[in-house]
């Protein structure tokens, strides 16, 4: 009975003016089990079960963003900062909403604990939700991202490399190393592998390979060990003498950064105006 429930039930959903297949079962309430589509309006992401009740429902939303703080904009690049206990409805409709998207991974239905990071496309209609990341309030673990999600629609646009690189920019300003919380489900690990790739051997090949472990990490917020797996997975890493060395000649650095892929959608550091919680 229980495996019948976790059969995914909705096949599409309609968000803002894009139609989307879902991948993944998501627990919607009881009396939305049976429907095949859902339809979302998009500014405070309430689901319905018919199209003319969301269209009736979008008529009287006053929202024009999702309901934090924008602590970043870049042209029609906004990014905002939700508190799961200030907005608790918005941010249980996203974790139903990204489920769709997500296998594996628990989501955290206690949205209290977390902070939602909110990556949106703007025009004179709006501020467009593209996808997000959350993150706990205070990670005993260091986790600097619980979950990730581009919305299918703005996936393979370099949105999600941006997503990443934001999350280890709010870490520096923290002044701490981050890690993305596991299991990282197969394109989270394409994703995070691309992106430390890009960024560590960019940084050995302006230092001319001669850099530390410790070095990186305080350049990069990302936790040594995450540092220390990407680099072996390129074989540029070696264990000698009990201790970690780097060995990577430029001509090798160059050729590996030929294949990582490209940067993606660029953070500008200095247009992020945030104040880490407390
Ligand atoms: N097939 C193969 N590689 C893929 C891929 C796909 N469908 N989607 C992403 N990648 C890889 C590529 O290497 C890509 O870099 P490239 O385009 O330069 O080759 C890299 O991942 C990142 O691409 P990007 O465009 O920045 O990411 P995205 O906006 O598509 O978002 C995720 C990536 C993981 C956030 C997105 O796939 C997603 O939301 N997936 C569902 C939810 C999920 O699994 N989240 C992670 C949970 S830990
Ligand atoms: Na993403």
């Amino acid at each position: 009975h229980e495996e019948f429930t976790k059969v995914k039930n909705i096949a599409d959903i309609e968000l803002g003016k894009y139609e989307m297949e879902t991948w993944y079962f998501s627990p919607f309430p009881p009396e939305y089990r049976e429907c095949k589509k859902m339809y979302f309006s998009e500014h405070d992401l309430c689901f319905f079960k018919h199209r003319e009740h969301m269209l009736a429902h979008v008529k009287k939303c006053t929202m024009l963003h999702p309901p934090g703080t924008e602590i970043y904009r870049n042209g029609k690049i906004s990014m905002f900062e939700v508190d799961g206990r200030k907005a608790k409805g918005y941010c249980q409709n996203l974790c139903y909403l990204a489920k769709l998207f997500l296998d594996h991974k628990t989501l955290y239905w206690d949205v209290d604990l977390f902070l939602f990071y909110i990556m949106c496309e703007c025009d004179e209609r709006g501020a467009h939700i593209t996808g997000y990341f959350s993150k706990e309030k205070s990670s005993e673990e260091g986790f600097n991202l619980a979950c990730i999600l581009t919305l299918p629609p703005y996936q393979r646009r370099g949105y999600g490399k941006f997503l990443i690189s934001f999350s280890y920019e709010l870490s520096k300003i923290e002044g701490k190393v981050g890690t993305p919380e596991r299991p990282l489900s197969d394109l989270g690990l394409v994703s995070y592998r691309g992106y430390w790739t890009r960024v560590l051997l960019t940084l050995l090949r302006e230092r001319e390979g001669s850099v530390s472990i410790k070095e990186l990490s305080d350049l990069t917020a990302f936790k040594t060990d995450d540092i220390i797996s990407t680099l072996q997975h390129l074989s540029l890493i070696q264990y000698q003498k009990g201790q970690h060395v780097i060995c990577a000649a430029p001509h090798v650095i160059d050729a590996h950064l030929r294949k990582a892929g490209g940067a993606g959608l660029e953070v500008d550091p200095t247009k992020i105006i945030f104040t880490p919680y407390n």
